[in-house]
């Protein structure tokens, strides 16, 4: 079995390089999911409190019988709940899902800049990391301006920021600001949803290596240093998007797939989303 590498937080907390991700998974079937996950290996799940099925994470999370300590678990803050005491609350009924004391990693999910004051509910997750129960917080979605922000007001940098990123959508900037303050990319859609599977280009360095797409896919985020949790409730996919750690892209490979961004995103534009779903 492959052994994933670790990256060192800028809070000094270590992070499996691959996870599984667990959005769109529906809740009754992300128990099983994630079970077959931690079964080919995978030690580092991802989910979200509007993905609903936290519960399912928790539930296979024991049944697997695995150490707490052996398996970095990330979640996200609610739209809805932006406002501090909401998302001190959201907080907590979060560990109550997941039946763990705490979480590895929990971000605010998008920076809602048009609705909410993140800087303020940034200082929710401050409190929440001091208080232990989160052993490193981050943002997601965030564009350079909201870092910025967060770096003027605020005392503690994120550990992370999770983005829309894959060959079709590079983010450059984000992943140089990244770089230079020591806050990671973590790369959602790694694969595109799917969409980059077809594309000539990949097609050829897959073939060249005698891989898979999606493995070269994912084995370009792992070199260009990102941390990328690609979804599958297929069983073969699970072990294939695992199976990318014995091989190396050329630079010339590399430089190939960054030269395929065309700024396309699958999900919303973080400047424009400003969606609250219903509590
Ligand atoms: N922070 C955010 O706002 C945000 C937004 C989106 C996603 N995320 C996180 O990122 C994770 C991954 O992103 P994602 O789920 O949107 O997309 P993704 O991982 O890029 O793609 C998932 C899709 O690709 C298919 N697939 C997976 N591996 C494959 C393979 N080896 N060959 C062919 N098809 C394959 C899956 O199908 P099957 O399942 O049918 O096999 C599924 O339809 C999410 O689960 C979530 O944890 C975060």
């Amino acid at each position: 079995m492959s052994t994933v590498p670790r990256l060192t937080l800028n809070n000094g907390v270590e992070i499996p390089q691959l996870g599984f991700g667990v959005f769109q998974i529906p809740p009754e079937e992300t128990k099983d999911a994630v079970l077959q996950a931690f079964d080919a290996g995978y030690r580092h799940i991802d989910t979200a409190q509007s993905y609903r099925n936290e519960e399912g994470v928790g539930g296979a999370l024991k049944e697997s019988g695995l150490d707490r300590g052996d398996v970095f678990v990330t979640t996200k803050l609610n739209n809805a709940a932006h406002a501090p005491e909401a998302a001190l609350e959201a907080f907590d009924r979060s560990l109550e899902r997941l039946d763990t004391e705490y979480v590895d990693l929990f971000l605010i999910h998008w920076p809602l800049a048009m609705l909410s004051n993140f800087v303020d509910t940034w200082k929710a997750l401050e409190d929440i990391y001091g208080s232990g129960r989160a052993k490193a917080i981050g943002v997601s979605n965030f564009q350079l301006p909201h870092l910025r922000r967060l770096q003027a007001e605020t005392t503690i940098l994120p550990a992370v920021n999770q983005i829309e990123v894959h060959p079709y959508l590079t983010q450059t900037e984000l992943t140089q600001f990244g770089r230079e303050h020591g806050i990671v990319i973590e790369a959602w859609s790694p694969i595109g949803q799917g969409r980059v599977l077809d594309d000539p280009t990949l097609t050829r360095i897959a073939r060249n290596h005698d891989r898979s797409v999606a493995q070269v896919t994912l084995r370009w985020h792992v070199q260009r240093g990102h941390v990328v949790f690609p979804k599958s409730v297929t069983r073969a996919r699970v072990e294939e998007n695992f199976d990318i750690f014995d091989f190396d892209l050329s630079d010339a490979d590399l430089a190939d797939i960054d030269g395929l961004n065309r700024d396309e995103r699958t999900g919303p534009d973080p400047d424009t989303f400003d969606r609250i779903p219903p509590a």
